[in-house]
């Protein structure tokens, strides 16, 4: 009894503490304080890009040490991680977006915003030329913006290698819009396939969704869609249900290379078991509006084409250069040997300038472009930021002191040399600061059917694990990674409306 007692006692206390704390961060969310205005007086710091690189340095960045102006074409920050979870409708769009504003409402001095692109990086003229390219324009809608010191998060655009059909007939997966327009392929796709005398070989083509691409985006997005049409769509659109059919193509003998051995064979079997179609070894050479051309590698090693008829085509071969980088990339004979992005030093400075840094998917370090690597360096750079000031500032009371001690005699002298080398020593320890090294804490995909896969960093070791349980960790772990509190309590009502009505089939 007086174990049950103990017990019924720990979670009273916890149910307080927790909704004690969900009101607070909700007060907080709601009325933000005062904000001081910029000191005119002060360096100017540019940052381009509102993703995970930029708003890591954002969130840990004393903003009253700097003139802080942000420049990114979307006024919010994107949790990626959630992103194939909403073409589906798992989780709605909104529920993983985060206002900038709010964010930069919530530093202590104010920072000043543009939505707009960069469009130019000029680095002898040590300005950015910016464009808005919004659908509502003013009378000025390109401009300079000078700069002191410059961080480019602007991360990094779609690949296609060149390869023909893809930017005109593809959907991507990397912004909030791409979500939208999947959503509406796949159901227009259905709607169409149960028209009026549609053709038997049309409906299959309609009904096939193809999603080129094995990396971890690609993997989650077709465990998501498979899910959708087990757990709602077969439902609602019965008509559909021999018809609708998930491939997912890889040029590589595997899916998620990334993961160990086990892991790549968990999942592929899971595929297997859920009806997803894995093509490995098969490289797309062409696209057209109705099939994919591709090569595939037979086990003999002989190659073979295959057209593939599709209804709606994912795309997530990855990463390539954005053209603002390209064109710094140029600017700078130091870059000449770099191909991923701005090759940048171990404090992230980018190599052949001074006083610009690049972090995230536009850098090119030996980390791959991740949002745990950009978000480790954000929170890097915000380190290094505050210390300069907190430097710039104890030497200038350091200048005052030496003035002051020139004058003084006696005691205050004897004082004032003490004062002295306190400061230097102050001054001395604040200037170590380590170069960024990265801590790896491990990789999670979802793989469908209320399964995850995991590689965890543990004590110095790996562990690797696959199924329901891994699903549950998936979940909290994204859900204690959304930005704020407002999101995760979005994400987790997302989750049990589906649990409870399921996903809308609507077309938007
Ligand atoms: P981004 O987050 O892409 O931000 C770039 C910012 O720059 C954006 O705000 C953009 O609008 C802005 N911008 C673009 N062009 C310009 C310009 N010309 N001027 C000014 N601003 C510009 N990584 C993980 O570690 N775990 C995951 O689970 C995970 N899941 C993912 C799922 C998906 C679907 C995708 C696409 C990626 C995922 N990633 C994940 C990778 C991760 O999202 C990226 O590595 C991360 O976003 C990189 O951060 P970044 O700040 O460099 O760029
Ligand atoms: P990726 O680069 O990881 O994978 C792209 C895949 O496409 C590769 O396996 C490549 O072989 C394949 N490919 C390229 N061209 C092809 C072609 N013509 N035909 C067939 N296949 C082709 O890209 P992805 O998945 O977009 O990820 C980008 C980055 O974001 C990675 O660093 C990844 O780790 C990270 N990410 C992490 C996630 C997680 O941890 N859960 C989720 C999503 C992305």
């Amino acid at each position: 009894f007086r174990y049950v007692k103990y017990a019924w006692r720990g979670t009273y206390t916890l149910a307080i503490v927790g909704t004690v704390w969900l009101a607070y961060s909700i007060y907080e969310t709601r009325f933000p304080k005062e904000q001081t205005e910029p000191d005119p007086t002060k360096k100017t710091l540019v940052i381009l890009g509102s993703g995970w690189g930029s708003v890591a340095l954002l969130k840990k960045l004393d903003t009253e040490n700097y003139n802080v102006i942000v420049i990114s074409p979307r006024n919010f920050f994107l949790f990626t991680p959630l992103l194939p979870s909403c073409p589906t409708g798992t989780v709605e769009h909104r529920s993983i977006m985060e206002p900038l504003r709010h964010i930069l409402r919530h530093k202590k001095a104010s920072v000043k915003f543009y939505e707009a692109e960069a469009t130019k990086i000029d680095n002898d003229r040590r300005v950015v030329i910016i464009n808005d390219n919004s659908d509502v324009k003013g009378e000025i809608h390109q401009t300079e913006v000078p700069f002191d010191y410059l961080v480019v998060g602007v991360g990094a655009e779609n690949a296609t290698f060149g390869i023909p059909g893809v930017r005109e007939n593809a959907c991507f997966l990397k912004e909030i819009n791409d979500a939208h327009k999947i959503r509406k392929k796949v159901m227009d796709c259905i709607e169409t396939a149960m028209f009026k005398d549609q053709t038997q070989e049309e409906k299959e083509r309609l009904l096939h969704m193809v999603v080129v691409g094995g990396g971890p985006t690609g993997v989650e997005f077709a465990a998501e869609l498979q899910d959708f049409f087990e757990d709602d769509l077969k439902k609602w659109v019965p008509g559909i249900t021999g018809d609708f059919h998930v491939t997912l193509v890889e040029a590589l003998p595997n899916v998620l290379p990334m993961f160990s051995k086990t892991l790549i064979e968990y999942t592929e079997q899971t595929f297997k078991d859920e009806k997803i179609d894995v093509r490995t070894k098969t490289m797309v050479k062409n696209v057209t509006d109705k099939y994919i051309e591709a090569e595939v590698t037979k086990p003999d090693g002989t190659k073979e084409k295959q057209i593939i008829p599709y209804g709606c085509l994912v795309w997530a071969t990855g990463n390539a250069v954005r053209n603002v980088i390209r064109d710094l990339m140029g600017q700078l004979p130091q870059q000449k040997n770099s191909r991923r992005g701005l090759a940048v030093n171990e404090y992230l400075v980018v190599d052949g300038t001074e006083g610009v840094w690049a972090l995230g998917d536009c850098s090119a370090t030996k980390y791959a472009p991740t949002a745990q690597v950009a978000s480790q360096q954000g929170a890097f750079l915000a380190r290094l930021f505050n210390t300069m000031a907190r430097t710039q500032a104890l030497e200038t009371e350091l200048d005052h002191l030496d003035e002051l001690s020139k004058e003084a005699k006696g005691e205050d002298q004897e004082a004032l040399e003490k004062e002295i080398q306190k400061k230097s020593k102050a001054i001395s320890k604040v200037k170590q600061l380590s170069p960024f090294e990265y801590s790896h804490q491990g990789s999670l995909a979802y793989i469908g059917m209320d399964k995850a896969v995991a590689d965890i960093t543990w004590f110095n070791g790996n562990l690797a694990s696959g199924g329901s349980l891994t699903y549950l960790f998936w979940r909290s772990a994204y859900l204690s990674m959304c930005f704020s509190t407002r999101n995760r309590v979005l994400v987790l009502m997302d989750w049990l409306k589906v649990k409870v009505f399921g996903r809308d089939v609507s077309r938007e």
